[in-house]
């Protein structure tokens, strides 16, 4: 897959309606965007339309084996499945609709839809009667409880000669459908964002850290959201159990003092720091140089406090950068995170209780700076990082 790393990807299931030369158009909406698109193609959407024409649109190979004999190495749904930032269905047979509903997955496409967690766009084109039929109705009450984003099918002339509803949705409505489910803006367009994401890890000899539970998933996240909507993005990272996504520049530490040094270097350059880092508050005093054998007692280890990398941005920031800091709280939430905001100098917190670490969700509460708290529910951490990112581009906007 060609596309490069920080720039969102559609993978773009084509299946064997007459409708199947229309994604054509979209293909070439996306590319002008610099989406990258990566199209998945049925056996009835290639006798239909030839490959080579998506091929050359998108700049990528067309998929269509579950097992490519050319890319022996890698499982080819799972790859397509984790390479999406939303997966879209244009147009949608009642087949895929049907095969979708119910779980079947018996070639690349039905597979990559089982296997990704992105959002899907699905735009249904058919014949007005087996649009109506009781098993395509069902079918996509099902796919939209799921959350599916269903674009038409439009009233009009179809292929069969009848009119009535079936008639593939125009390709822009279908592409504003795209862009909301990726997230995609140009409200950050050229921006300098800096996060931090992960935990960090203070050894206590050789082989022994002292550590978190964070996953990377929230940072992660927001890195990827603010790229998603233009910014440039500076991540730096501690260790993490998912892979870190392609954005900007990725700067790797691993203690909060690395963390600190990094931070402090790249903060002039950047207009806003989201620090949503789990960062430790102490690490042993004095690392031992050898790896601390068993003595058969009782023995303690010194801690010494780690730098606040938060507050230490707070006093040393340029004049209107923007600093949003997270707060981990087992009991009075927004108390505790408000005077957090206050101590630490911020422009926005992102509260949370314990149950969000190592979780895909969140219950967050957004503490304001001079604005009423807003409380997020539970969500994705990919919808929360949406939501803390408008935030951060209303203050951006704000005179410095
Ligand atoms: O004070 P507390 O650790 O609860 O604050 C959490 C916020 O402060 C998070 O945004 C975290 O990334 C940041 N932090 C920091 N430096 C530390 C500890 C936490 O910047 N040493």
């Amino acid at each position: 897959m060609s596309s490069s790393p920080s720039r969102p990807t559609v993978v773009l299931g084509v299946t064997g309606s007459i409708a199947a030369y229309k994604a054509l158009d979209l293909v070439s909406r996306l590319r002008r965007k610099d989406i990258a698109v990566i199209a998945v193609m049925t056996r009835s959407a290639r006798e239909l339309v030839g490959p080579a024409s998506f091929e050359s649109l998108s700049g990528n190979p067309v998929a269509v084996d579950l097992f490519p004999r050319s890319k022996p190495q890698q499982i080819e749904h799972i790859a397509l499945a984790d390479a999406a930032d939303a997966l879209a269905i244009v147009p949608a047979t009642a087949n895929i609709i049907g095969k979708a509903a119910c779980g079947i997955a018996d070639d690349l496409l039905s597979t990559v839809i089982m296997a990704a967690t992105a959002p899907v766009v699905c735009a249904p084109a058919m014949n007005v009667n087996m649009w109506n039929s009781a098993a395509v109705q069902l079918n996509v009450k099902i796919l939209a409880a799921r959350g599916w984003t269903m674009v038409g099918p439009a009233e009009g002339r179809l292929a069969c000669g009848t009119d009535g509803r079936g008639r593939l949705a125009p390709v822009e409505e279908i592409e504003a459908a795209i862009l909301k489910a990726l997230g995609w803006s140009d409200d950050l367009a050229g921006v300098p964002v800096l996060v931090t994401a992960g935990r960090t890890e203070e050894p206590v000899d050789p082989v022994r850290f002292l550590s978190n539970r964070s996953s990377g998933r929230m940072g992660y996240a927001l890195a990827r959201a603010a790229a998603l909507r233009g910014a440039k993005v500076t991540l730096v990272t501690g260790p993490a159990d998912v892979p870190a996504p392609a954005v900007g520049t990725t700067v790797r530490v691993r203690t909060a003092e690395q963390m600190l040094a990094a931070v402090t270097q790249h903060l002039p350059h950047h207009r806003a720091l989201i620090m949503a880092a789990a960062v430790a508050d102490y690490r042993p005093k004095n690392a031992a140089a050898r790896k601390i054998k068993k003595s058969g007692t009782a023995t303690a280890l010194e801690l010494a406090e780690n730098p606040d990398i938060l507050k230490y941005a707070s006093v040393h920031k340029k004049a209107g950068t923007v600093l949003v800091g997270f707060a981990l709280e087992t009991d009075d939430l927004v108390a505790n995170a408000t005077k957090k905001m206050k101590a630490k100098g911020l422009d926005l917190v992102v509260a949370n209780g314990a149950s969000a670490l190592g979780s895909d969700d969140n219950d967050a509460i957004l503490i304001r700076k001079g604005g009423k708290p807003l409380r997020c529910g539970r969500q994705s951490k990919r919808d929360l990082a949406r939501t803390v990112l408008d935030e951060v581009v209303k203050l951006v906007a704000r005179p410095r």
